[in-house]
């Protein structure tokens, strides 16, 4: 316990990327940037007040709601197998078809589009070495994404990447891509009880790959005329539907991908993308656009990620689209938290997860007592359930009951795979339960599913 609390002190002072760190001044500059640029989407968008959303702090008096019996405010979730016509999706034909529908929503209303004039990525291996991670013998080459910024040359974009491979793996590898947290110098990694998951994965004879995310698109709303989304915009302002964080982060792990294909190392048909929290978001939101990730193991992604947006518990719409998190979608989201309400998206997250089939998706959290209720479980949970007959129209198994189990019930044996943890806001605890689900995916050097 005493650990997993040290872990989540660790763990806030990491999401604030060096944010504790710099002066108050910095801080104050990057707080008024955020409120502007969302003060003029908010004009874009010819809204004059949106709806407070509830505080994280269980003990406020506008606290987020926990109480179960208080969470299903909605009548009805919209059916991922119903076109918009009403007409009902019969054939994984149809769901092709439907699938572009539901990628049109969350583009338009909520992640944002891509922009048509992305520049190209060139990649650098910066260093490569061979070297040891415990009694692991390795390859560690450090990646550099250079961005052609020949097009407006005040920005400077590149991504930061690191692939650790197996020293002699006979045969190119699965990678275990995670959106990772760029540690300020002199700050080590938080302390991990038991086998550190690169270990793990290592035993496995797979590699792991890590991702800045915030080296090329930061993480606040003060930072949307530069990195990659400046870049593209020429330092102006977005549009009402142009990309959030969360798809530049996406877009990232795609040209990652890009770099995987001319690895001869790789298996760029066995990549796993991971993350935690907005990372989680993140990891999702990339698997959902990009068809070459295989598998998704999704951590505590909550509001904006794996959870239905319609239930009234934890995290609200309303507090994504607030000045702290509106920039990790795209400006029309905003419309949401008023005039519109979560109930008029044309979308929800089990849209997200659907549209992850076939392929095979975990979905992790942790438990209530140590992680909080903000992250929202069981709306996870139900994001699953509801996604479960697209996976089986496409002649998959979905998630395997629909009854919420008990904490540390390892729902792994359907495509979609649910498990609480007893720890707090990490993926750790899981690791070993992915890794053994994924296995039966990847073992062998098969790349046959099952
Ligand atoms: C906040 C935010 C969440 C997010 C989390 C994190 O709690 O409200 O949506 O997932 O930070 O990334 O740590």
């Amino acid at each position: 316990m005493r650990k997993t609390i040290y872990f989540c002190f660790f763990y806030l002072l990491l999401t604030m990327q060096g944010y504790a760190q710099m002066s108050q001044q910095a801080r104050d500059s990057i707080n008024r940037l955020n409120n502007e640029d969302h003060q003029a989407m908010m004009k874009l968008l010819n809204i004059s007040a949106l709806r407070p959303g509830p505080s994280g702090n269980p003990q406020a008096p506008n606290a987020a709601n926990a109480d179960e019996s208080k969470a299903t405010t909605y009548t009805s979730l919209p059916d991922p197998l119903v076109f918009k016509d009403g007409t009902k999706v019969k054939s994984p034909k149809a769901w092709e078809k439907r699938k572009f529908e539901i990628m049109e929503d969350f583009s338009r209303e909520m992640y944002g589009r891509l922009p048509s004039n992305i520049p190209k990525v060139t990649w650098e291996v910066v260093s490569q070495k061979d070297t040891m991670i415990s009694t692991y013998p390795a390859k560690e080459k450090k990646l550099l994404g250079h961005v052609d910024n020949s097009s407006y040359p005040a920005i400077q974009v590149a991504i930061q990447l690191t692939l650790t491979t197996p020293a002699s793996p006979g045969a190119p590898v699965p990678v275990m891509v995670e959106f990772g947290w760029n540690f300020p110098p002199g700050m080590n990694r938080p302390p991990v009880e038991g086998t550190p998951w690169q270990q793990q994965v290592l035993a496995k004879g797979w590699g792991y790959a890590i991702l800045i995310p915030t080296s090329f698109q930061a993480d606040n709303g003060a930072g949307l005329k530069e990195g990659i989304i400046g870049l593209v915009n020429k330092g102006q302002p977005r549009k009402a539907d142009d990309w959030g964080t969360l798809r530049a982060w996406a877009w990232g792990a795609s040209r990652a991908i890009d770099y995987f294909e001319t690895d001869e190392e790789v298996d760029p048909k066995r990549i796993v993308i991971e993350g935690l929290s907005r990372y989680g978001k993140a990891a999702i939101v990339a698997m959902a656009y990009e068809p070459r990730i295989a598998m998704g193991f999704i951590g505590s992604s909550g509001a904006g990620g794996a959870k239905i947006l319609r239930r009234t518990f934890g995290e609200q719409v309303e507090n994504l689209a607030a000045s702290g998190e509106y920039h990790w979608f795209a400006p029309n989201f905003i419309k949401y938290a008023g005039p519109l309400t979560p109930n008029d998206l044309p979308v929800d997250a089990h849209h997200l997860v659907a549209v992850c089939a076939p392929r095979p998706v975990f979905i992790s959290v942790g438990s209530p007592a140590v992680e909080g209720n903000w992250i929202d479980a069981k709306g996870m949970f139900l994001a699953a359930v509801h996604a479960s007959p697209v996976y089986e129209l496409l002649g998959e198994k979905g998630l395997e009951t629909d009854k919420f189990p008990p904490q540390e019930t390892t729902l792994t044996k359907g495509d979609i795979a649910f498990r609480q943890h007893a720890g707090g806001h990490t993926v750790v605890p899981n690791w070993p339960y992915f890794l053994e689900f994924a296995d039966r995916y990847f073992s062998n050097g098969s790349k046959a599913r099952k």
